[in-house]
C-alpha cells in the first residue's frame, strides 16, 4: 500500500496553521486550476477519485455534488464539524493543525458549485478549534482568498464559523441545518434532501471536514492519483482515531483499506498493559462491535467493514481489552444515545431510554429472564423506523453486543450481579 499522507503530511512544521507558513509550503495553489477546470471537470475528477464522505455514511462526494448543479441560486455549503460521535476526534486534528487546508477545500467547493456563502458548523465544546478557525479565516480574508473578489477572479466566497450548543443530533445534516437557521436542532424528514431544499430552504451541500480537506489534493493531482492511494471504490487516505485500551492512542492517517489488526498492534502499539484484545468498535460508537478473529487482515474501508458485519463510520476505533464488562460498556453507550434523542419519533424517544433502562438493570443485577430478548425486540422496532438514523445508531450496539457477548448478559441475570465486580 502507498503510505502517502494528504491531510497530515506537513502538520509538524512549526506554525503550519498560520497562512504565511501554509503559503510558503505551496498552499492555496489550486484555486486557478479549479476555475480553469470548471464544474463538469472537477466533478468528473471527484467521481474518478472514489472520494466517499468521511462523516460516516460514505456517500460518494462527486455524486453528491452533481445533485446540486442544476438547482437554483443561492446555494450554500455547510461543513460538518460537529464531531459528536463517541470515539471520534479526527476533524479536530485538521482544524487545529491544518485549518488552511480546510479553508482551501471550502473555497474550491464554493467556486466549483457557484456558492457564495459557506458555514463551518462546529461543536460548541471546540472553543479552541473555533478560535483557530476564526483566526485562519481572518488571514484568508486579508490575503484575498476569501471575500467579494477571490484573488481578483470576480468570484465571491464568504465563510462563517457557527458554534453548536452541545447536541449530538446536530451532527445529522438536517438537524445541523435547522440549528444553523436558529431553530431547534431536530432532523427534518427526507426527501427533500439538502441538495434540493437545505439551509434557508435553498440547495445546500453538507460535507464533513475531512471530506472537504481532501479536495485540494484531488484538484492538484487529479482523481486517479487519489484513487490509487486507496482500494477499489474507496479512494485516498483515512484519518483513523484510535482510543480505549491501547498503548498509543491518537489519530493516524493511513491509506484506505489498511488492515485493522495492523492499526491496533503495529501503528498504535498494541493493547494496554499487555492484555488480550476482547473486542473492537471499528468506526465510532454506533458501529457494530467485532471480535478479535473478525479483525484479522480486515481492510479498513467501507465495503470490507460492511461485509464483516460492521461499518467504517467515522473511523473511530475503540479498543476493548479483556476484563471489560460489555454490559457496563453498552449501558454507557445507551445512556449517551438516550440523552441525545431529540424526541420527535416515538421509537427513538421511548425505545432508546427503554433499552438503556433494561441494560442498566441487567448490569446492576436486577435483570429478569426475557430482558435480553425484550431489548432485541425493542431494537427491531427502532431500526430504520425513524426520521433520522439516531435510533438505528442506538440499536446497532445493543444488537451486536448481545449477538457477540450474549453469555455475559445471561451471566449477569443468572448471578444477579456483575460478574466483573
Ligand atoms: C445522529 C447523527 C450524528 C451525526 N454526526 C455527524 C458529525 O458529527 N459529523 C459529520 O460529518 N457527520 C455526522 N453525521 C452524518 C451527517 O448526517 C452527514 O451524512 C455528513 O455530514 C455528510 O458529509 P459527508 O458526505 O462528507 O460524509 C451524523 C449523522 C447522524 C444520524
Ligand atoms: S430518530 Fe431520534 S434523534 Fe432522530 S429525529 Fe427521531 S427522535 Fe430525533
Amino acid at each position: 500500500m502507498k503510505m502517502v499522507k494528504i491531510l497530515t503530511d506537513k502538520i509538524d512544521i512549526p506554525n503550519y496553521h498560520k497562512i504565511d507558513v501554509y503559503l510558503k509550503e505551496g498552499g492555496y495553489s489550486t484555486i486557478e486550476k479549479a476555475l480553469d477546470m470548471g464544474q463538469e471537470k472537477v466533478i468528473s475528477e471527484l467521481k474518478v477519485s472514489n472520494l466517499r464522505g468521511r462523516g460516516g455514511a460514505g456517500f460518494p462526494t462527486g455524486m453528491k455534488w452533481s445533485f446540486i448543479t442544476n438547482q437554483a441560486f443561492p446555494r450554500y455549503l455547510t461543513v460538518n464539524a460537529d464531531e459528536g460521535e463517541p470515539g471520534t476526534f479526527k476533524d479536530r486534528l485538521i482544524m487545529t493543525k491544518n485549518p488552511h487546508l480546510l479553508i482551501e477545500g471550502i473555497i474550491l467547493t464554493c467556486l466549483t458549485l457557484e456558492i457564495e456563502t459557506s458555514y463551518i458548523y462546529i461543536r460548541g465544546e471546540f472553543v479552541k478549534e473555533a478560535q483557530i478557525l476564526e483566526d485562519a479565516i481572518a488571514e484568508a480574508y486579508e490575503k484575498g482568498f476569501l471575500g467579494d473578489n477571490v484573488k481578483e477572479t470576480g468570484k465571491k466566497v464568504h465563510l462563517f464559523v457557527h458554534r453548536g450548543a452541545g447536541a449530538y443530533v446536530c451532527g445529522e445534516e438536517t438537524a445541523l441545518i435547522n440549528s444553523l437557521e436558529g431553530k431547534k436542532g431536530q432532523p427534518r424528514l427526507k426527501p427533500p434532501f439538502p441538495a434540493v431544499v437545505g439551509l434557508f430552504n435553498k440547495p445546500t451541500i453538507v460535507n464533513n471536514v475531512e471530506t472537504i480537506a481532501n479536495i485540494p489534493f484531488i484538484i492538484k493531482n487529479g482523481g486517479q492519483a487519489f484513487a490509487d492511494i486507496g482500494v477499489e471504490r474507496n479512494g485516498g487516505t483515512r484519518l483513523v482515531g484510535v482510543s480505549g485500551h491501547i498503548n498509543k492512542p491518537g489519530v493516524y492517517e493511513l491509506p484506505m483499506g489498511y488492515p485493522l489488526d495492523k492499526i491496533i498492534y503495529e501503528i498504535a502499539g498494541g493493547i494496554l498493559n499487555d492484555k488480550k484484545l476482547k473486542a473492537v468498535i471499528p468506526g465510532g460508537s454506533s458501529t457494530p462491535v467485532l471480535k478479535p478473529d473478525e479483525i484479522r487482515d480486515l481492510p479498513m474501508d467501507y465495503d470490507s467493514l460492511a461485509k464483516a458485519g460492521s461499518q467504517l463510520g467515522s473511523a473511530g476505533v475503540i479498543v476493548i481489552s479483556e476484563g471489560t464488562c460489555m454490559v457496563k460498556l453498552l449501558a454507557t453507550l445507551e445512556k449517551f444515545y438516550a440523552h441525545e434523542s431529540c424526541g420527535q419519533c416515538t421509537p427513538c424517544r421511548e425505545g432508546v431510554p427503554w433499552v438503556r433502562d433494561l441494560v442498566v438493570r441487567i448490569e446492576n443485577g436486577g435483570g429478569k429472564p426475557g430482558d435480553i430478548d425484550k431489548i432485541l425486540d425493542i431494537c427491531d422496532n427502532m431500526e430504520g423506523t425513524t426520521i433520522c438514523p439516531l435510533a438505528t445508531a442506538a440499536a446497532w450496539p445493543a444488537q451486536s453486543f448481545i449477538k457477540q457477548f450474549r453469555h455475559e448478559f445471561e451471566a449477569h441475570i443468572n448471578q444477579h450481579k456483575c460478574p466483573f465486580n
